[in-house]
C-alpha cells in the first residue's frame, strides 16, 4: 500500500556548513513524499506524484513542513522525570538529582514506565530516533531497548558504566561492566531496528581498568559506538587532570584506554585544548554539542563554528534531563543563541542539517535516516510554520521558506509538530494544521 503526504519538503543536496547555506536543500512548496512499505519511495512536486500513483491515499498537510524525522544524539532517558531540576551545577546536579533517580532503575517496572514517557515525549516532539545512556543497571537497558522495539523505532541505547565516585547502588566493576555490556550487545545490537553504544559515563567515573576493559570491548564488537562525555565543565576537567596525573589532557584518558577512533561520540567537548582537538579531528571522532544542558548547567559555550571549520564531526543533541528540553526545536534554538554569544549567527539551514542528516551521518546511518531521498526509511516529521499567533504572524512576513522557518525553530514546540512517522506509519496527529489549505 502506497501513500502520499502532501506538504512543503526541504531535501538537503550538500552540507550547508560551507558555500551558502542556503542554496543546500531544494524546497517544493506543492511536494510530497511517496511512502511505501516503511520506506520513502519518491519525493518530489505534489502534482507529478498525484498522476504517477493515483492509487496511492493521500495525507494532504497543506502548507505544513515535511521534513526527516530528528535525531537526537545524546541524551539520558534515565533522566526523563528530573528535567528542569534547580540550582546546582555538573557534579553536584548528579549527586543531588541524577545518582538517587537513577538508582530507581534496578526496579524493571520503573524503567518501564519512563521508558515509555520518554518514547512519548520525543515523538510528540518529532524526534524519531535517539542515542540514549540508560543507567549502570542492566535493566534499564532492557527497558529502553524493549520499548523502541515495541514502537518500531531506530534507537541506539547502552548500559552506563561507573565503578567509583558513584553510590554503590549505581556502580559496576571493570569485570562486569565489560561482562554486563558484553551480554546486553549480544542480545540487542543489530535486532531490528536497535544499536547497542558502548557507554563508560565519563573518566571522573570509572577507573583506569574499567575504561581499557570498555576499549577492548569496543575493539571486538567495533560495529558498535562508543559514548562518553568530554570536557563539560571547568570543574570536571580540573578533577580529571587530579584522578589522571600521567593523562596529557582529558582525552588521553579515553584515548590510553582504547576509546578514541571514528564512532566514538564525546558529550559536550567544550572546553578543549588545542592537542584534544587535533587528536579528535586525525580519529574522526564525533562531538556532540548539548546547548540546552551547557546553558542550563551552566558549562560553557560550544565552539560549533570554529571545530566545523576544522573539519570535525559534529551533531546536535538535548542531552535530556541536563538538558532544559525534549525539544530538537528548541535544541537548535539554543544552538543559535549560543553560537550568537559566539559572535556567530547560525543559518536555520545549519541548524535544520545538523538535527536530521548531520546527526544520520555522526551515527554512520545516513543511508538510512535523517534524509528525504528514495530508499530511506520513512521517520518524518510535518512540522506547522503557524503553529501559535506569534509564530504564524511572524512568519507571515517571511520572504523566503528559511525566514518561514526560523520563528518555528526559534519559538516552536510540540504544539508545531503536526505528524509524525515510524518507518512509514504516523504516531502522531494533530488536528489539521492551521496553515493547510481549506
Ligand atoms: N557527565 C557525566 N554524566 C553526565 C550526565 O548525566 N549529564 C551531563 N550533562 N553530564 C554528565
Ligand atoms: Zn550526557
Amino acid at each position: 500500500m502506497q501513500h502520499l503526504i502532501l506538504g512543503q519538503t526541504l531535501a538537503f543536496e550538500r552540507a550547508p556548513l560551507a558555500g551558502d547555506p542556503a542554496g543546500a536543500a531544494r524546497h517544493e512548496r506543492q511536494g510530497a513524499v511517496l511512502v511505501e512499505g516503511g520506506t520513502i519511495r519518491a519525493v518530489g512536486p505534489a502534482e507529478a506524484l498525484r498522476a504517477a500513483h493515483p492509487a496511492a491515499a493521500v495525507e494532504d498537510f497543506g502548507e505544513a513542513l515535511l521534513l526527516p524525522g530528528f535525531i537526537d544524539a545524546h541524551a539520558h532517558y534515565p533522566q526523563t522525570a528530573i528535567i528542569a531540576s534547580w540550582g546546582k551545577r555538573l557534579i553536584d546536579w548528579l549527586n543531588l538529582y541524577t545518582f538517587p533517580e537513577e538508582l530507581r532503575f534496578g526496579d524493571s517496572a520503573h524503567a518501564a514506565v519512563i521508558a515509555a514517557r520518554y518514547f512519548d515525549l520525543t515523538l510528540a516532539h518529532g524526534t524519531t530516533s535517539t542515542v540514549s545512556y540508560c543507567t549502570v543497571q542492566p535493566e534499564s537497558v532492557e527497558a529502553y531497548f524493549a520499548e523502541a522495539a515495541r514502537r518500531g523505532l531506530r534507537a541506539w541505547g547502552g548500559k552506563t558504566c561507573m565503578d567509583r565516585n558513584a553510590p554503590a547502588g549505581l556502580t559496576d566493576t571493570a569485570q562486569s561492566a565489560y561482562d554486563d555490556s558484553k551480554r546486553l550487545i549480544d542480545r540487542w545490537h543489530g535486532q531490528g531496528r536497535l544499536s547497542y553504544v558502548v557507554t563508560p559515563r565519563f573518566s571522573p567515573t570509572s577507573s583506569r581498568e574499567q575504561l581499557a576493559a570498555l576499549g577492548a570491548l569496543w575493539a571486538e564488537r567495533r560495529g558498535c559506538l562508543m559514548q562518553t562525555h568530554l570536557s563539560e565543565q571547568v570543574d570536571e576537567v580540573a578533577w580529571v587532570r587530579d584522578l589522571f596525573p600521567e593523562a596529557r589532557d582529558y582525552l588521553d584518558t579515553y584515548e590510553a584506554a582504547g576509546l578514541l577512533g571514528p564512532g566514538a561520540l564525546f558529550g559536550h567537548a567544550i572546553h578543549l585544548t588545542g592537542r584534544e582537538r587535533a587528536r579528535l579531528r586525525e580519529a574522526g571522532a564525533g562531538l556532540v554539542h548539548c546547548p540546552t544542558s551547557n546553558t542550563f548547567i551552566g558549562s560553557g559555550l560550544f565552539d560549533l563554528a570554529g571545530l566545523a571549520a576544522e573539519g570535525q564531526r559534529i551533531g546536535l543533541a538535548t542531552d535530556t534531563g541536563g538538558g532544559s528540553s525534549f525539544s530538537m526545536l528548541r535544541t537548535m534554538a539554543a544552538a543559535y543563541e549560543v553560537a550568537q554569544l559566539r559572535g556567530m549567527a547560525l543559518h536555520p539551514a545549519v541548524l535544520l542539517w545538523l538535527a536530521t542528516e548531520g546527526n544520520a551521518r555522526l551515527l554512520g546511518v545516513d543511508d538510512r535516516i535523517g534524509r528525504l531521498a528514495p530508499g530511506l526509511e520513512a521517520d518524518l516529521v510535518a512540522l506547522d510554520l503557524a503553529s501559535t499567533p506569534a509564530i504564524a504572524q511572524r512568519a507571515d512576513r517571511a520572504g523566503d521558506i528559511w525566514e518561514a522557518i526560523f520563528p518555528t525553530i526559534m519559538m516552536g514546540d510540540d504544539r508545531a509538530v503536526a505528524g509524525v512517522w515510524v518507518a512509514g506509519t504516523r504516531v502522531k496527529e494533530k488536528t489539521r494544521p492551521a496553515s493547510a489549505d481549506p
